[in-house]
């Protein structure tokens, strides 16, 4: 049992294997947060509230005259309401029937349930006891029920709140954040993903401070500019060292996380639903459901906290049958070809790859419609057989008698003004009343928060997928929302469409992408505009970056290995110079550097000739070689290239049987200095064959002397260890 509850001192431990989370029911009905650490005994915690005792000028809670510490704002929370004196960020804002946006949730009892229920319309982790904290508010009949799964093996909470309106003639929430808890000092630094197109996940890390620190989108999606995840890290933290909070959201809407340094030297961390531009009617009767936020402590630095939401997320989040299996190895044809081929110019580069291991062709944007270029097209899922003469079916034949997998491309919830499904239903497209649309890339984006919009893409994706053989999806979304409204909402509900739009997504992920049991879909969003955990419940793996330049990847890579697991990204080997940033690289340096994700290539394979054709099939037997590492094993960062001149990643088999560390050195410089790579995460007893050195080393001199890698001369150069027990 995870889940304990102490009645004498009303507290509530959430316990992992090493970690106790902890909260109480106070004097006055209050959820108050306790702790949340290594794990600890059982012990009431009330005495560390005497840190804030003897305050004054605060607001008494309501009832008392004098506050001392007894007031809403000095309680570390697991939920806040506005009101009553505590003036910290809200965890919810609901307005009633007279316009009061006041609210006092307070305890009205707790259940353990057996199982974890799911939330409707969204997806969420699998797991099994789950605490619910019911939480009401006296006056309005409004209420919150507050829910926690804790995982025992990572110490993973996963959080998530149901607002119920339990008789108010009319609700509305202005603010809907799924968690809040308490941190008891403000000596943290926030570490962020943020990024742009080409150049995603890029590592920030900064000093909180008395007020807010957030991340956010405001798009609809979850976005490039900034990953829905953020982690708390103790002052100076490094991989190894030091205290490290992961809050990872699974959704791919607007959203916020929020860290706010209050008076009382707190740091209150809460977010969930982007609350600008958001609003929910809530009729009597009524319930609003919040996404899940998985909360991850680690005493093990940031490096500890990486492998627990990774052991999570592949455990408790990604598709079972996909996680752990081999991934198909793909050729996508759109750096070789990007719109302009025909059937013989892609039997060619099926032909290219022919016996090298390869065995999945991807044919990405361009096979549909007018499709010739991004100014038309979109929308009309239906093949263009001015390109493709008989269809896609004699692509299917050719794969087939080849021995290969067929992928297809789609961008389901995309419209091309000039298309036949736009001209037939220009009101499919979304659009705010007498506003000129804003085009990104020629195109607009559907208003899938309707149904009829919805059954037409389940309708018209699902005819080409159930109908030629698919086996591998590429699910595209190359824009952003712009104009925020919806013809099948009305006016006073407008502000419910950025949800609402999450709510379409998830609704077409489980018609299209779960009613295709038994095919890879890999997400996409021009590179990694939607790379989120959302997505990730139903898609295996999303395309990072359209940025394959392996110097790129490795700041992007490195990024994205601190809230998602390697077996999450799609890397490609593609072309030099590199189509993004012109930049040159080896061969092998692309390869070493893609094989840190899901495998495959992105170029015109027509034009391999023999050794070509070698160095792949050579590249995929050593994917596959340690394509378990990958999937299911720990990753250990051992060097930053946003700090210095190098990259190092250590991947180590569960059992610590095996390893492979992989070193990149981006300047060559003459006479330069050596430079030495510690390994982590084998057994210091346990004795390793080095391949590359042909020398048997222990766990221990590997993890303390570490290994001295010989780059040859030039920029770009990476080295590759495989350590293992004999
Ligand atoms: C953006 C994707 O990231 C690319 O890989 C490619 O699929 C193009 N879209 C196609 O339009």
């Amino acid at each position: 049992m995870a889940i304990y509850f102490d009645e004498g001192t009303k507290t509530f431990y959430l316990e992992g294997r090493d970690t106790t989370y902890a909260f109480y029911i106070n004097e006055f009905g209050y959820a108050e947060h306790l702790y949340y650490g290594r794990k600890i005994a059982r012990e009431p915690l009330t005495y560390t509230r005497g840190l804030i005792a003897g305050r004054t000028c605060a607001a008494a809670v309501p009832g008392l005259d004098d506050a001392g510490y007894s007031s809403y704002q000095y309680f570390a929370t697991e939920l806040s309401f506005f009101g009553s004196g505590d003036y910290r960020e809200p965890t919810v804002l609901a307005e009633n029937e007279c316009g009061d946006r006041l609210s006092e949730l307070l305890y009205d009892g707790y259940e353990i349930l057996a199982y974890k229920p799911k939330i409707s319309g969204m997806p969420s982790t699998r797991g099994e006891e789950t605490l619910v904290i019911h939480l009401k508010d006296k006056l309005s009949g409004f209420g919150a029920d507050l829910y926690y799964t804790v995982f025992e093996d990572t110490g993973a909470v996963a959080r998530r709140i149901i607002y119920k309106n339990e008789g108010n003639p009319a609700l509305t929430l202005r603010r809907a954040y799924s968690f809040a808890f308490s941190l008891p000092s403000q000596d943290y630094e926030l570490l962020s993903l943020h990024g742009a197109w080409g150049r995603e996940n890029q590592v920030e890390r900064y000093p909180v401070h008395f007020g807010v620190s957030s991340v956010d989108s405001k798009r609809a999606t979850s976005s490039a500019a900034i990953n829905p995840f953020m982690a708390l890290i103790s002052r100076g933290a490094t991989e190894e060292l030091g205290e490290a909070y992961g809050v990872s959201l699974v959704y791919s809407s607007s959203f916020v996380l929020k860290a706010e340094g209050t008076g009382d030297g707190q740091l209150l961390v809460t977010g969930g639903i982007n609350d600008f531009d958001f609003s929910w009617a809530l009729s009597a009767g009524e319930i609003f459901e919040t996404p899940e936020v998985l909360l991850t402590y680690s005493p093990d630095g940031i490096g500890g906290m990486s492998r627990r939401i990774h052991d999570t997320v592949r455990r408790y989040l990604v598709n079972e049958s996909f996680v752990y299996k081999a991934r198909p190895i793909v050729i996508n044809n759109w750096e070789g070809t990007y719109m302009d081929f025909d059937t013989e110019k892609l039997k060619a580069i099926i032909d290219g790859v022919r016996g090298t291991g390869i065995d999945t062709f991807v044919l990405d944007d361009g096979w549909f419609g007018k499709r010739d270029t991004d100014e038309s097209g979109l929308g009309d899922w239906v093949v263009n057989e001015k390109k493709l003469p008989g269809g896609l079916g004699v692509i299917a034949s050719y794969l087939k008698e080849a021995g290969m997998k067929f992928g297809l491309w789609f961008e389901p919830e995309m419209i091309s003004p000039d298309s036949d499904v736009y001209r037939a239903h220009p009101d499919y497209a979304i659009k705010a009343p007498g506003r000129e649309n804003c085009l990104t890339r020629h195109q607009l984006v559907m208003d899938i928060t309707r149904d009829d919009v919805r059954d037409y893409i389940v309708e018209s994706v699902n005819k080409i997928i159930d109908g030629n053989d698919i086996s591998y999806v590429k699910w595209d979304y190359n824009r952003n929302v712009t104009e925020f409204y919806s013809l099948g909402l009305p006016k006073d509900r407008q502000s419910e469409f950025a949800h609402r739009y999450a709510l379409g997504l998830y609704d077409l992920y489980e018609r299209i992408v779960n009613a295709h049991p038994d095919v890879m879909f890999e997400g996409c969003a021009g590179g990694g505009a939607r790379f989120d955990l959302g997505t990730l419940a139903y898609f295996p793996q999303i395309w990072n970056s359209d940025d394959t330049d392996a110097e790129e990847r490795t700041l992007i890579q490195y990024g994205t290995s601190i809230a998602y697991p390697l077996s999450a990204s799609s890397c490609h080997v593609s072309v030099v110079p590199n189509h993004q940033t012109a930049r040159a690289t080896d061969m092998k340096t692309r390869a070493d550097i893609a094989e840190l994700g899901a495998f495959g290539y992105e170029l015109d394979a027509s034009l391999f000739d023999d050794s070509d054709r070698a160095a792949v099939r050579e590249q995929i037997a050593e994917y596959k070689r340690c394509e378990q590492l990958v999937l299911a094993g720990d990753l250990y960062r051992l060097d930053s290239p946003y700090e210095g001149n190098f990259f190092g990643f250590m991947l180590v088999s569960k059992d610590k049987s095996c390893a492979k560390m992989t070193l990149y050195r981006r300047m060559g410089r003459p006479n330069s200095t050596v430079k030495r790579f510690v390994a982590r995460g084998l057994d210091e007893s346990k004795k390793y064959f080095v391949e590359e050195l042909g020398t048997t080393l222990s766990g221990s001199t590997l993890m303390n002397v570490g290994l001295l890698p010989e780059f040859s001369a030039g920029d770009f150069k990476t080295v590759t260890y495989h350590i293992y027990v004999k």
